[in-house]
C-alpha cells in the first residue's frame, strides 16, 4: 500500500498544505519546527485514529482555528481510497472513508497500515512499560479491529472498577466488576501474547542479521498462565491472582493487576536489556522491533505498510543505516530530515522541501 497524496487544512502549523508522494522513497527536508513531523503524524492518524505522539485532538487544530481536516488519498486492498478526518473544538471528530462515514473508530483500522520510527522510540527499551504497551496496542489495532474494540471495553471496565475500589470497596459489586475485568482482560492477553510471539521471532532474526547478537522477547502479563491459547484458563488465573491482591487493591484504591500493567521482557545475549543494554544495542533493538512490525503487517495483510522514518537515520550508525536502506526496497518510505544530503545515494528519491508544502491562506 502507499499514500498518493495528503492535504491538510488548519492542521497543526498548516493553514493549508498539500503533499504528493511517490511509491518509493520520499524525503521531506527542512529546518527544525517547520512541520515535517506533523505530516507523518497526519498519516499515522489516518491509520490508527490517534496521534503517535499521544497528542490531544485540540492540539491538532491550528491555534487560530476551530476545526482542522486531514485528507489522505492512498492505495490499499487493491483499490484507491480516500480518507478524511475532521477535528472540531466543540464537536466529536468525524471520519469518512470513500465518502462513507465511519461511526465506529475500530472500522478505520486496517485501511491504511503504517509503521512509524521516531527519535522517542530509541528510548523504548529503557523507557516506561506504558510506551511499550502503546507500541503493541497500535500494532495490533492496525491488524485486528476486534482488538481495538476489546481494548476500549477493557479500559471502560477498569475505570468502573477503579471508581468502586476508591469509593466503595466493600460493595458486593466489586466481585462483578472483577469478573468482567478478567473476562475482558483475558481477551487482551490472548491477543497480545499471540502478537508478541510473532514479533519476537522477526525481531530476533533482524538483530542476528545486523550485529549477530541474540535477542529474546517475552510477553509478561504479570501472573502465571499455563496455556495462552486457552482464554477461559487465562481468565481463571487472572481471577485467582486478583483475589490474592484484594487487600492491597483496597488499600491503594485501584486495580493493580491486568493488561493495563503488562510489559514484555527484552533479553539481549542472556541479560535484561532494560538494565544492561548499551546505547547502540538499544537502538538496534528499537530498530528491530519496528522492522519486525513491518514484516508482521506484510505477513498478515499480504501488503507492505507505509514506513515513516522521522529523523532517525541520522541517529543510527553506518551498519544500522545500511540495514534500513537495504530493506526499504519494495515499500513506500517517507523520511524526514534536516540534511537532505544524507540521502543522495538512494535511487529515485522524491525530495520534498517542507517550505513548499505550506500554503498560507
Ligand atoms: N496546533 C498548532 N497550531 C499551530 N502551530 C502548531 C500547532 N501544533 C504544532 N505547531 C507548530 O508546528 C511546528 C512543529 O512542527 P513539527 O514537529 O512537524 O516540526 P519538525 O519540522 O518536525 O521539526 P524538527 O526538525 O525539530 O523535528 C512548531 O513550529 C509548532 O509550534
Ligand atoms: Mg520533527
Amino acid at each position: 500500500m502507499y499514500v498518493n497524496q495528503i492535504y491538510l487544512s488548519n492542521f497543526r502549523n498548516y493553514k493549508k498544505g498539500l503533499v504528493k508522494f511517490s511509491k518509493e522513497t520520499n524525503v521531506i527536508y527542512g529546518a527544525n519546527a517547520k512541520g515535517k513531523t506533523n505530516i507523518l503524524e497526519a498519516i499515522c492518524i489516518m491509520s490508527t485514529a490517534r496521534s503517535h505522539r499521544g497528542a490531544k485532538e485540540e492540539e491538532l487544530i491550528n491555534i487560530e482555528s476551530v476545526s482542522s481536516k486531514i485528507g489522505v488519498e492512498f492505495y490499499s486492498q487493491g483499490r484507491e481510497n480516500r480518507g478524511v478526518i475532521e477535528f472540531n473544538r466543540n464537536k466529536k471528530r468525524r471520519i469518512k472513508i470513500n465518502n462513507v462515514p465511519i461511526e465506529k473508530t475500530s472500522r478505520l483500522m486496517g485501511y491504511l497500515n503504517s509503521v512509524i520510527f521516531c527519535p522517542e522510540d530509541l528510548k523504548l527499551i529503557k523507557g516506561s512499560p506504558k510506551e511499550r504497551r502503546r507500541m503493541i496496542d497500535l500494532g495490533i489495532c492496525q491488524l485486528r479491529q476486534k482488538y481495538f474494540t476489546a481494548l476500549s471495553e477493557y479500559y471502560k471496565i477498569l475505570e468502573q472498577r477503579n471508581r468502586l475500589l476508591k469509593d466503595n470497596p466493600q460493595s458486593e459489586m466489586l466481585w462483578v466488576w472483577s469478573e468482567k475485568l478478567c473476562i475482558s482482560g483475558a481477551d487482551i492477553i490472548w491477543f497480545r501474547h499471540s502478537y508478541m510471539n510473532k514479533l519476537a521471532i522477526h525481531a530476533k532474526s533482524i538483530v542476528k542479521e545486523i550485529c549477530n547478537e541474540n535477542l529474546q522477547i517475552e510477553y509478561d502479563c504479570g501472573f502465571e498462565v499455563n496455556d495462552f491459547n486457552d482464554k477461559e484458563g487465562i481468565k481463571n488465573s487472572f481471577l485467582e491472582e486478583l483475589k490474592k491482591c484484594k487487600e492491597r487493591e483496597i488499600r491503594f484504591g485501584m486495580s493493580l493487576l491486568g493488561p493495563h500493567r503488562d510489559d514484555f521482557r527484552i533479553i539481549l545475549n542472556g541479560t535484561d536489556a532494560k538494565q544492561y543494554a548499551s546505547q547502540g544495542q538499544q537502538r538496534t533493538i528499537a530498530l528491530a522491533l519496528k522492522m519486525a512490525e513491518v514484516k508482521l503487517i506484510e505477513e498478515d495483510k499480504g501488503e507492505m505498510p507505509v514506513l515513516l522514518l522521522d529523523d532517525v537515520l541520522s541517529e543510527l550508525d553506518e551498519k544500522r543505516r545500511e540495514y534500513v536502506l537495504k530493506n526499504i526496497k519494495n515499500i513506500q518510505v517517507i523520511i524526514t530530515c534536516t540534511d537532505k544530503d544524507l540521502f543522495g545515494q538512494i535511487p529515485h528519491v522524491n525530495l520534498i522541501n517542507v517550505d513548499e508544502i505550506k500554503q498560507e491562506g
